[in-house]
């Protein structure tokens, strides 16, 4: 019986060396090892073993089991291993293939704009301030010396949010707002989001405007036209021509917009200027004394001067750009540019 069992243990070995899928190793354990298996037979016949052999054979028999079924479970661990790296094997990993690379933004051109003339100002002495987009009806027009009936108010369409509550059309209400906080000199600059109901190739309802107001005793129209001066050669280049041409804002008296020679046909009449030689580029003027006394200072000791530009209106210029919708359509081709 005891030479039954090492056969047995021998044929068990081998045919588990042959067994090449999870399916032939478990065969295996049930043909040796189940309830009907041969080992499990040979157990039965203990009775046949003569009695003084009886307890090496069973001791024996118990190794075999254990041989077996740690063998029979090394296999089918290999194998499922084997199964994973042939799995792994067949995704094909290109470890040539180059990276994914981190595509850079970059600052948006009316934004660019906006610091370039922030730091102009800046280095003139001026400090940079906000105010609100959602504006009260009485800093956007009325302390601004524009009456409800004003036909100034139709110039610019405004978005009302409530009676009294408008999108601001402007960036001048920040003007007033300051001047009721500090005393002057005031000496600040006020870029930001404003809003009309317009939308065309050179208006849009959002674009960005800014600011400016300095104030303080014995300031003078030559004041206004020596700093406008030196802004917009700075920005335009130092062989830009202006011209200070009589307007009128009703917060400003007297008031002039400030014009450049066309910096597309240098001056001879084209598409772009209108066939006048001459862009308008901001509008500005010395401080109204009705504005004066709404915030309260007095227009006897104070004088002072305003001035409001369109910053997509220069960056369209500046970088030759035809259509003022492009800034805000996130075309990736065209922002890339700048
Ligand atoms: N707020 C004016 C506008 O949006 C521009 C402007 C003109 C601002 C004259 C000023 C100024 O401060 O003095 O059309």
């Amino acid at each position: 019986m005891i030479g039954d069992l090492q056969q047995l243990e021998i044929s068990a070995l081998t045919e588990l060396e042959k067994a090449t899928n999870e399916d032939q190793a478990q065969a295996v354990r049930t043909k040796y090892l189940g309830r009907k298996g041969r080992l499990t037979g040979l157990l039965r016949n203990i009775a046949q073993v003569p009695d003084a052999e009886k307890p090496l054979f069973g001791k024996r028999c118990n190794e075999v089991k254990d041989t077996l079924s740690a063998k029979i479970d090394e296999v089918l661990f290999q194998q499922s291993l084997r199964k994973k790296s042939d799995g792994l094997l067949k995704e094909k990993i290109d470890v040539t293939i180059p990276g994914r690379s981190v595509k850079f933004g970059r600052i948006h051109p009316v934004i660019q704009i906006r610091r370039e003339i922030c730091a102009i100002f800046a280095s003139f002495g001026f400090s940079i301030v906000e105010g609100p987009e959602v504006e009260l009806d009485y800093y956007n027009f009325e302390a601004l010396n524009i009456p409800k009936d004003h036909p100034a108010r139709d110039m610019q369409d405004t978005f009302y949010i409530e009676e009294n509550i408008v999108l601001r059309t402007h960036t001048s209400p920040v003007q007033v707002r300051i001047m009721e906080k500090i005393q002057p000199p005031v000496r600040i600059l006020s870029p930001g989001r404003v809003y009309r109901r317009d939308s065309d190739v050179s208006h849009t309802p959002m674009f960005h405007q800014i600011e400016g107001l300095l104030v303080d005793k014995g300031v003078s129209f030559a004041d206004l036209k020596g700093i406008l001066t030196a802004f917009l050669k700075k920005i335009f280049g130092m062989d830009t021509t202006l011209r200070f041409r009589p307007s009128f804002f009703p917060f400003t008296e007297p008031s002039a917009e400030v014009d450049i020679r066309c910096v597309i046909c240098g001056g001879s009449g084209c598409r772009v200027c209108g066939q006048s030689g001459w862009l308008e580029i901001l509008g500005s003027g010395m401080v109204d004394p009705a504005v004066f006394r709404n915030v309260g200072y007095d227009s006897e000791e104070y004088t002072g001067f305003a001035f409001g530009l369109g910053l997509e209106r220069i960056a369209m210029l500046k970088y030759g750009v035809s259509d003022i919708r492009l800034f805000f359509e996130n075309d990736i081709r065209f922002l890339k540019q700048f």
